[in-house]
């Protein structure tokens, strides 16, 4: 069922959702023209770019540098979501009897998004409920193992944590630098961490830290060669990567669209691969998690706020209409001209690798003898543009880490790059 044959079942919705309609409509129209000046157009910045941040509706020239915890929604996603949100004020009736049967069509939409089938996957709430369910859910004896990386996010390592207090299944690190050299040596610095009692390699896709991309695909080639389940935590993944489930063959894999993928905060991706699902019990159970055959039976929450299955349609649609591939390649462009500038700064440390294979949107470094606080407090106040503090002194990763999505340009960068020479040669 497409989005229109839907609301023409639904009578009271029907004529304000022709009005979204026509706004959107107009916002895809100037993005689409706006790729055939992209073809002509092939600088890293340039009217294309700047078009589609005309789309987002920052307030007093926000540059927002930090897709980590939440990040910004774009005009249609608003527009949808604030549509289908006015539906339980107006006419509550069909938030149940009619909304949620459009939930089937986005996880279609979804699994496609990320090259799943659609039984693969569920629309949970966030990342650290994917990994709780991994942690909690699959099948594990008292001395099993799990291998998480030395660079994980709490929500990464807690569920993991209390499966281990509860349980007695055992946690074994395995050691990133920041940055590592090679994929070789992230792989076998996990395989070096197994024993017969291995069960699970639990690591982050997108290292919150330092902005490292894990080798995935070869670190499940490896694990899998050793009958060992991955887990990845790709919560910056989704809108950063054009993500492919089939080649980065994980186990479980959960993402975050309220990061990088222009969605409302509430929404999570969970994928789990379809000979895995028998092996991961459900952790919250309402009619269907003993019957339904497919990823869904991880997502029976009872309610949903359902505009957030709408807006998230929309993120897609919007990410679609510019390109996954074409978001990727931009990101990793920005990211790139950031890091080949800060190498060039005396005092300067980046902690994350140059190769665009092992990076992508997120850029962490250091400057030597400045306070990582002040670094953040300086360009906020200078430039109002919103980066964060990162990492612990005890593994090199303390410092500051930036975002570079797609609606930030290179003059914005400059303009960091300019603060970040400045508090280094004041402090030489
Ligand atoms: C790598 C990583 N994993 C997990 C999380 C937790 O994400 P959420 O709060 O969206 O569940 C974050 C948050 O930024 C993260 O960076």
């Amino acid at each position: 069922m497409d989005r229109r044959t839907f609301i023409q079942a639904f009578g009271a919705g029907a004529a304000s959702w022709l009005s979204l309609s026509r706004a959107n409509a107009s916002a895809y129209q100037s993005l689409r023209s706006l790729n055939q000046k992209y073809i002509r157009d092939n600088s890293p910045d340039g009217k294309y770019w700047e078009a589609v941040q005309k789309h987002f509706c920052f307030e007093n020239d926000l540059v927002m540098m930090n897709n980590g915890t939440v990040g910004p929604i774009p005009e249609p996603v608003y527009n949808t979501f604030t549509h289908y949100i006015r539906i339980q004020a107006a006419n509550p009736y069909d938030c149940y009897a009619v909304l949620p049967q459009y939930k089937d069509t986005v996880r279609q939409q979804l699994a496609r998004h990320i090259h799943a089938d659609t039984d693969e996957v569920a629309v949970t709430r966030n990342t650290t409920e994917g990994l709780n369910l991994a942690a909690h859910g699959l099948k594990l004896k008292s001395g099993d193992e799990v291998i998480l990386s030395s660079h994980e996010h709490p929500a990464g390592i807690q569920p993991w944590r209390l499966r281990a207090a509860r349980d007695g299944i055992k946690i074994v690190e395995a050691k990133l630098a920041a940055p590592p050299k090679s994929i070789d040596e992230i792989v076998s610095s996990f395989e070096a961490a197994i024993t017969p009692r291995t069960r699970v390699i639990s690591v982050s896709h997108t290292v919150y830290l330092t902005g490292l991309i894990v080798p995935v695909r070869e670190l499940c080639e490896m694990a899998h060669r050793h009958d060992i389940l991955v887990v990845a935590d790709s919560a910056h993944g989704f809108g950063m990567l054009d993500l492919n489930m089939k080649s980065l063959d994980a186990d479980i894999f959960v993402s975050s669209p309220y990061k990088w993928g222009f969605a409302p905060t509430g929404l999570g991706m969970l994928y789990v691969k379809k000979p895995v699902q028998d092996s991961l019990w459900p952790l919250i159970a309402s009619s269907g998690w003993d019957t339904l055959g497919s990823a869904q039976r991880f997502e029976t929450l009872g309610q949903r706020l359902d505009p957030l299955f709408f807006a998230l349609e929309e993120a897609m649609k919007f990410q679609n209409q510019i390109g996954k591939k074409r978001i990727e390649r931009r990101i990793k462009t920005l990211a790139g001209y950031l890091k080949e500038r800060l190498h060039a700064i005396d005092r300067v440390r980046v902690h994350t690798p140059d190769d665009p294979y092992l990076s992508a949107g997120l850029t962490a470094f250091s400057i030597k003898g400045v306070d990582p606080e002040h670094i953040v407090n300086f360009v906020r106040e200078k430039h109002n543009i919103v980066i964060r503090t990162i990492g612990r002194e005890s593994d090199n990763t303390l410092g500051v880490r930036v975002s570079t999505p797609i609606y930030v340009n290179m003059d914005s960068i400059d303009r960091l790059l300019d603060s970040v020479r400045y508090l280094a040669e004041k402090r030489s």
